[in-house]
């Protein structure tokens, strides 16, 4: 048991260390550098902004290359109604309490108060799948860049503590909606939507490193995924992501079957296992043979 917890300890410190070497990976070209200056903008200029984009559009890796080219760490909560206001900023830990009491020692802070102390980027996802009680929360901290921390203290933020939002669109995200108090916070909307071809692209090969995968695979897996964007029986279609695990399942399939290059079925195959789980049909509509023939339809049979 003691080597085991041993062995455990060294594991996470190398995996810390891991974490931290990590640079984020990221085709800053176009919308993304657009919103990327405009980000910029917001925290110079003392707004709030919050990023609006369909899933895998990028608007998570764009908030870690703005945290780390600006030097900061990033804090993240995910909303859903479950959330309570101490898990954005913290508790109490009992048992230091017992013996301590309530001190700063026995206080174990949450993400947004982390950020707000250290000075960091406070990355709110999905705020709006909050309850209207914890959106409330979030006002002092957004508005007055203050919170009260129960029994410790009311705090002023850091200088570099910067709260950005980011959600899908509101036809993507069911019935939730952004409380009317808390969206009047949100000052700037920046809108990320799918790339253009070339883009799209190049952030598929970024996400294929270990591979080669020629041009005619990448534009015959872009015509599909974007064939996926324009289709009407189709609510959730298929993300940056589909296309990256499309084309690395298809090199990665090549490459198993000893193939030179991603041959029609091989991609068809890919592309159906990545497809199944990654879109949304309009109710009514079955999958499996959906999926069956856009594959066909776009990649030919
Ligand atoms: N500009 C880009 N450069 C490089 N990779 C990108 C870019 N945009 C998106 N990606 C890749 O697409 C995937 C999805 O990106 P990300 O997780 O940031 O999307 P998201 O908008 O936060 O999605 P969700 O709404 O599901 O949280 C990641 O694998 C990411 O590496
Ligand atoms: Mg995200």
């Amino acid at each position: 048991m003691q080597s085991e917890m041993a062995e455990f300890k060294k594991n996470f410190e190398e995996r810390l260390a891991a974490a931290k070497k990590e640079k984020v990976k990221i085709v800053l070209k176009e919308q993304y550098s657009d919103a990327f200056d405009v980000l910029e903008d917001c925290e110079n200029a003392n707004l709030i902004p919050g990023i609006i984009g369909p899933p895998g559009t990028g608007k998570t890796l764009l908030l870690r290359a703005y945290a780390e080219k600006t030097g900061r760490d990033l804090y993240w909560v995910t909303g859903d109604e479950g959330v309570r206001p101490s898990h954005l900023t913290g508790a109490f830990n009992p048992s230091i309490v017992l013996n301590k009491g309530f001190g700063l020692e026995a206080f174990e802070p949450g993400p947004l108060l982390k950020s707000m102390v250290n000075g960091g980027v406070f990355g709110l996802n999905e705020g709006n799948r909050l309850s209207e009680y914890v959106q409330n929360s979030l006002l002092d901290p957004f508005e007055e860049g203050s919170i009260s921390v129960q029994r410790l203290g009311r705090i002023k933020a850091n200088e570099g503590f910067f709260p950005v939002l980011t959600m899908n669109p509101e036809e993507m995200s069911g019935a939730h909606r952004l409380s009317e108090a808390l969206r009047d916070r949100i000052r700037v909307w920046i809108r990320l939507g799918y790339p253009r071809k070339q883009t799209e692209l190049e952030i598929i090969k970024m996400n294929t490193p270990e591979y080669t995968i020629s041009d005619a695979t990448l534009e015959r897996i872009y015509g599909l995924v974007s064939a996926t964007r324009v289709s009407t029986d189709i609510e959730i279609p298929a993300s940056i992501r589909a296309g990256i695990s499309i084309a690395r399942l298809s090199a990665e399939m090549t490459k198993r079957k000893k193939e030179k290059s991603v041959s029609h079925a091989t991609l068809s195959e890919a592309s159906t296992y990545v497809l199944v789980g990654a879109l949304r049909f309009r109710p009514g509509i079955d999958t499996e043979p959906a999926v069956n023939a856009l594959v066909r339809r776009s990649l030919g049979s």
